[in-house]
């Protein structure tokens, strides 16, 4: 398959080159350090694999079309795979050599005749994997799951669970918003195996959708939570309580201006940041809460629990404005202000009888992508994993994997001038008790070699323990997960 190749010239951003080539099970050469013997499962990694079409760039961050990428680890050696998922989109676009479809963040060329009154977005199925219920799926918050073939990463179906994100809300929803949004932040309960998710459904009224997906892979709607304004979440909490925490931004979508196709409709979003955003806690009884706390969007959450008095901790990456679509492009272009305003990693208190949330910094690091030890999800735990920097850094990026102790908020990094990592998934040793005693899975570009090496990391140090060269440049991506089963 041709995927055209598009390279730009500014340092960290070569690390988005667009992905050419999709290789089958190459054994990937073994630069540094040994494998661990005992580290066999599967890494799988999704994002975007390319940032311009046929010469058209994408003005936004998330339009690119979804590559997954897939690491199996045997104890000696590591094979790699990559395919593009096989979205209707993407395979028509490939058949036709143009862009075809809208996209969240980029208007189609053309101007106001390509793109008026096309509301029906391309499903870039790029965000992250979940392995649930009997399926693996690519993820994407505004449209259905794609499932993917575990071994072979071949694109199965645009997958409905067997009608229940068909929009039936009414005659008119169901043609505004056919596919129900299932987003790229699926909670599994550890305790009963249950897939908890939400989705932010436009219509006739503006509605939170929040889903159940019991182990074997039934879904339902769980809730339909009615919102006065429209709001923008990409991610939530599911403590271990049972608790389902949102922190939902007032946002207002510019209709006209996206439906005359005047900017896209990333563009067309509109912040108010006088408003409060609205905390919204729902209880194991289904009893919803809804509280307030200072304008604020978090992308991600690092973690949620429930104290023994009753209070919920929420910890969030937490920034202080919304990323409007103009930051993604400039971020694109190689275009970063040092402005000191990355998202920084901060605590929330709720009680819910108080009514109250407060919040306080947990650490002086910003940092993005978070990931704890998979057995703490829910639950309190120590230690944070990143991408992120010091506040004292020199460089306005992201450029350092960190490890942060959110009991006592010191914090640990290593990188240098010239390397990107990507989210670091948390692999526990076999038999580890330690919270850090595991190992953290990575990617990491270098811009002097323009190469992208798979880094096998000590999770207590920070420590190489191996590194390997993949056999071509891949953008870092988004979100991962770890199979330990082969
Ligand atoms: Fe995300």
């Amino acid at each position: 398959m041709a995927i055209q190749h598009y390279k730009v010239l500014h340092d960290y951003v070569q690390a988005n080159e667009t992905v050419v080539d999709e290789y089958d099970d190459v054994v990937l050469p073994l630069l540094e350090g040994a494998l661990p013997a005992d580290l066999t499962g599967v890494l799988y990694r999704n994002g975007n694999g390319r940032f311009a079409h046929q010469g058209v760039w994408y003005d936004h961050l998330f339009d690119g079309d979804g590559m997954i990428s897939r690491f199996e680890f045997d104890g000696q050696r590591v094979c790699y795979r990559n395919r593009y998922v096989r979205t209707r989109e993407f395979l028509e676009e490939e058949k036709a050599g143009r862009m075809l479809h809208r996209s969240f963040g980029t208007n189609l060329p053309g101007g106001l005749l390509k793109n008026a009154f096309r509301m029906q977005f391309k499903n870039a199925a790029n965000t992250s994997v979940v392995s649930h219920g009997g399926h693996m799926m690519a993820l994407w918050e505004g449209g259905w799951p794609h499932r993917i073939d575990p071994a072979t990463l071949d694109t199965i179906d645009r997958y409905d669970y067997d009608g229940v994100l068909k929009n039936q809300f009414s005659w008119l929803d169901s043609q505004i918003m056919p596919e129900l949004p299932f987003s790229a932040h699926p909670k599994i309960h550890s305790d009963t195996g249950v897939l908890y998710n939400f989705g932010t459904v436009a219509g006739t009224k503006q509605r939170l959708v929040l889903y159940k997906v019991d182990p074997a892979g039934k879904a339902m709607i769980d809730q339909v939570i009615e919102m006065d304004d429209m709001t923008f979440s990409h991610d939530f909490v599911v403590t271990q309580s049972g608790h389902r925490i949102l922190f939902l931004t007032p946002v207002a979508f510019d209709m006209p201006r996206a439906l005359l196709g005047l900017t896209s409709p990333a563009a067309s979003i509109r912040v108010d940041r006088d408003k409060p955003t609205l905390v919204l806690v729902i209880d194991p009884d289904g009893t919803i809460h809804r509280l307030t706390t200072d304008f604020c969007f978090v992308f991600h959450f690092v973690n949620g629990y429930q104290e023994r008095d009753g209070t919920l901790i929420v910890d969030g990456l937490m920034l202080d404005y919304f990323p409007e679509s103009e930051l993604m492009k400039a971020y694109l272009n190689g275009d970063v202000a040092d402005d000191g305003t990355g998202a920084r990693f901060t605590r929330y208190v709720i009680d819910l009888a108080g009514k109250r949330v407060t919040h306080k910094p947990l650490a002086d690091y910003e940092g993005e992508l978070p990931e704890v030890h998979p057995d703490r999800v829910g639950k309190s735990y120590q230690y944070a994993w990143g991408i992120g920097r010091p506040l004292s850094h020199s460089r306005p990026l992201a450029d350092q994997l960190v490890k942060i102790d959110v009991t006592t908020g010191q914090g640990i990094h290593t990188g240098d001038d010239h390397t990107l990592p990507s989210e670091p998934i948390v692999v526990p040793r076999p038999g580890s008790t330690a919270e850090d005693d595991a190992w953290l899975l990575y990617l990491l570009f270098d811009d002097r070699t323009r190469t992208t090496d798979l880094i096998v990391a000590d999770a207590a140090t920070l420590t190489t323990t191996a590194r390997l060269r993949l056999p071509h440049n891949i953008p870092l991506g988004f979100h991962g997960m770890w199979l330990p089963q082969l």
